[in-house]
């Protein structure tokens, strides 16, 4: 008779093959019989088995739609077996857009698990984790306090009351330390909070806080500087920043022996909370502390706040230059992404390879990097050459691309429109949000199409004009009360837009994860040159440049679905003609942008090929 264990591994190898060939209930059905199965001993490789099983379960539920049972399959999976990487990362996929209605400690704690795992896009778990939060009996305590006449007065007071306990939370301090929070009220607790621990250094009470709130310190000065400081800064703030900062001056004459080295830790974090530190006069002197200290917390801080930022500078002066950027647009373009490389991030999801074939790979806009480096994940062995015009944002993904030892990146700076001159071809060419920020899109989609193998692909993202409405008026209220695109404009339209009433749509932005960063924002609402596109306009585009359309690339699969039903002659969901009518009853279809791949009519092909 065979053990549970052989039992469950020959059911996982029909469930297997029923996943393969399409017939997810003869699957589902297994999956259940399987995870019926008792085993007196529940040995490793019995839990293994299951855990297995929960996977596969997950999967089948999440092809069906049933999204809560499969985010609560994936749980299973991962309580049973913590070390499986492709079952972290599709529980992390699944939520990433979650935001929860009711508390649970355990999703909570494996969130928390989830935060300090190597290979997984962390900002997945922002959402959901802060929707956690919100929901502990703690915070909702706190947090009810945001809207009370003397909000700051009651926060810090409460904070006190309770020792500072609620900054201990380990899922707090780790969405502090390696996401972007989107959320209106944790931004104003954490304005209050960053107010109040400033206030306890003007009245020299710093030395006396509790130790527990030094790694929190910590985790709000690395968020700080990840949101670009983005916080709203009161003038009093500002004066108590001088004070602070001349305190730092002393960094000159550093030595162990004669420096209170725990409270000058809390004063650099502190002083990080509102300004780059490596900014900071003799910033370089933070590193020998961050040795002696022996801190991990404190040294993460000064790896990201100082070292990194030195690393980038120095990287960038080796980028090679294509050719001087010298079309005007270009260099307003150019300009704003050096003030603020876009997007920020940390983390990618570690995938396993899509192919394992050898292709020259395009990306024409790479900016920080982050999707140059997923396409080299993808295609370890092709050769990918990124381009840009931002030597900042260029510097910023080569650093990371060295840190996530990836290789098969080659990062140039130059304009799109002056591609041509490198005299190279590409199988693959990705340009996804760049286009519509040319003066002229066609020009620069025209080079891009000459620099494509007759058989090549090309994956283009553009901004549609029907999804971008809210954002058209957002442009608008700007263009009217004029904020410039400084960081303190951007941080003043946004202190208006969230007094907006909810209903407004313009509010609805602060709802997006655009809205909590400051080159994001930037990117988003002042941006120097941009437009849209409707589907009508990219037909015409891609018939003059020969170019033929082969699909959306959709976050949501039931969008296809949806379409597929709608137009059920068209049933590869190619036909732009009917896309542009389901948009038209569908405004919201495309709120990213379109993001298509198009390959050579067959007509340029023989063309190119003759
Ligand atoms: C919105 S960001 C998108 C970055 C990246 N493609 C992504 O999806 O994360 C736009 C990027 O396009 C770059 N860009 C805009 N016009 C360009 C041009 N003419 N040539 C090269 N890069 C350009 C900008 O410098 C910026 O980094």
């Amino acid at each position: 008779m065979p053990t549970a264990p052989e039992n469950l591994k020959n059911l996982t190898f029909e469930i297997n093959t029923f996943i393969h060939s399409d017939r997810s209930q003869e699957a589902l059905a297994r999956c259940y019989e399987a995870l019926a199965l008792d085993s007196p001993l529940k040995d490793n490789s019995y839990l293994l088995w299951r855990a297995e099983i929960y996977g596969l379960l997950g999967d089948i539920l999440l092809s069906e739609d049933s999204f809560n049972e499969s985010i609560a399959a994936y749980l299973n999976s991962i309580k049973l077996n913590s070390a499986n990487h492709e079952i972290w990362l599709k529980f992390a996929k699944t939520i990433k857009f979650v935001k929860f209605s009711s508390y649970s400690e355990l999703i909570k704690q494996v969130i928390t698990t989830g935060l300090s795992r190597n290979g997984i896009c962390l900002q997945h778990f922002a959402l959901p984790g802060i929707s956690l939060l919100k929901l502990a009996p703690s915070f909702q305590e706190i947090f009810a306090l945001l809207d009370s006449k003397n909000a700051f007065e009651q926060i810090t007071e409460k904070l006190e009351s309770d020792n500072f306990k609620l900054l201990e939370d380990k899922l707090f301090i780790r969405l502090l330390e390696k996401t972007l929070l989107s959320d209106q009220e944790i931004e104003k607790f954490l304005t209050f909070t960053r107010k109040s621990l400033l206030e306890k250094f003007e009245k020299n009470q710093f030395s006396k806080l509790p130790n527990v709130f030094l790694k929190f310190l910590f985790a709000l000065s690395r968020n700080c500087f990840y949101n670009e400081y983005l916080y709203e800064e009161e003038k009093s703030e500002s004066i108590s920043l001088q004070q602070l900062s001349t305190i730092l001056r002393t960094l000159k004459n550093f030595d162990s022996s004669s420096f209170d080295l725990p409270k000058l830790k809390a004063l650099v974090a502190l002083f990080g909370c509102y300004r780059p530190l490596h900014r900071v006069p003799f910033a370089t002197k933070l590193f020998e502390i961050a040795e002696i200290e022996s801190d991990p917390d404190f040294f993460a801080l000064i790896q990201e706040q100082v070292k990194e930022p030195i690393e980038e500078e120095q990287i960038s002066n080796h980028i090679p230059l294509l050719k001087s950027i010298s079309d005007v647009i270009s260099t307003k373009v150019s300009s704003q992404y050096e003030e603020n490389p876009y997007p920020r991030w940390k983390t990618v999801d570690k995938i396993n390879p899509k192919s394992a074939e050898c292709f020259e790979v395009l990306i024409a806009g790479c900016g920080t990097g982050q999707h140059a480096i997923n396409s080299a994940i993808s295609f370890p062995n092709s050769h990918i050459l990124a381009i840009d015009l931002s030597k900042k944002s260029l510097a910023y993904a080569a650093r990371k691309a060295k840190e996530l030892k990836i290789n098969n990146i080659e990062f140039m700076q130059a304009d799109l429109l002056d591609l041509e001159s490198l005299d190279r071809t590409f199988d693959q060419i990705e340009s996804v949000g760049v286009l519509h920020h040319l003066e002229d899109p066609v020009r620069g989609w025209r080079v891009l199409t000459k620099l494509l193998k007759p058989q090549g692909r090309m994956e283009i993202g553009l901004y549609s004009e029907l999804a971008r409405q809210d954002v058209a008026a957002a442009q608008t209220f700007i263009k009217t009360r004029g904020y410039p695109s400084t960081p303190e404009g951007i941080k003043l339209c946004r202190k208006d837009i969230f007094s907006l009433p909810p209903s407004d749509p313009i509010h609805w932005l602060s709802m997006g994860l655009d809205f909590y960063s400051l080159s994001a924002c930037r990117d988003l609402l002042f941006h120097v040159q941009e437009q849209t596109f409707t589907l009508p306009r990219i037909a015409a585009i891609l018939e003059e440049l020969g170019l033929k359309f082969m699909g959306f690339e959709m976050r949501d699969q039931k969008i296809i679905k949806k379409y597929q039903e709608q137009f059920p002659d068209d049933p590869q969901a190619s036909s732009l003609v009917h896309w542009h009518q389901f948009e038209i009853d569908n405004p919201q279809t495309f709120t990213g942008m379109y993001l298509f791949h198009v390959q050579m009519s067959s007509q340029q092909t023989a063309n190119k090929n003759l």
